[in-house]
């Protein structure tokens, strides 16, 4: 993880050439910690805690623009936040998860390019 410092409101987190094609990776952003992933030419970024029990979303796995969470297999898309998957769990334990932690969209941030430079929205 790398930490670079913030200019206005757009963050420079990363580099391009930190990235190839279907690649996603952490990168703190101020206090917060920022996923980035480049899919098919197009840099997206993204709370990198999952908001069902923070797992490190960097640590799971990238389908196209689907990131899934490591821990309880959560799948969110990257393009708006919304929610494909709330955890893998089924039956019993998958109602009592959605009564104590409903279902929750992941945050995503807004992404710019300059040069070699990837600045996320925060
Ligand atoms: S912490 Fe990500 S699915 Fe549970």
């Amino acid at each position: 993880m790398s930490s670079i410092t913030a200019t206005a409101n757009f963050i420079p987190v990363a580099q391009v050439s930190d990235f190839q094609n279907g690649t996603m990776k952490a990168f703190r952003a101020d206090k917060r910690q920022v996923l980035v992933a480049l899919v098919d030419g197009k840099f997206y970024a993204a709370d990198n805690k999952c908001p069902h029990l923070g797992g490190n979303l960097s640590l799971g796995k990238l389908e196209g623009t689907v990131v899934t969470c490591p821990l309880h297999g959560s799948q969110f898309d990257l393009i708006d936040g919304r929610v494909i998957r709330w955890t893998f769990w089924a039956g019993f334990k998958a109602k009592a998860n959605q009564m104590f932690r409903p279902l929750r969209p992941l945050r995503v941030y807004p992404v710019k390019v300059e040069g070699d430079n990837i600045l996320v929205g925060i």
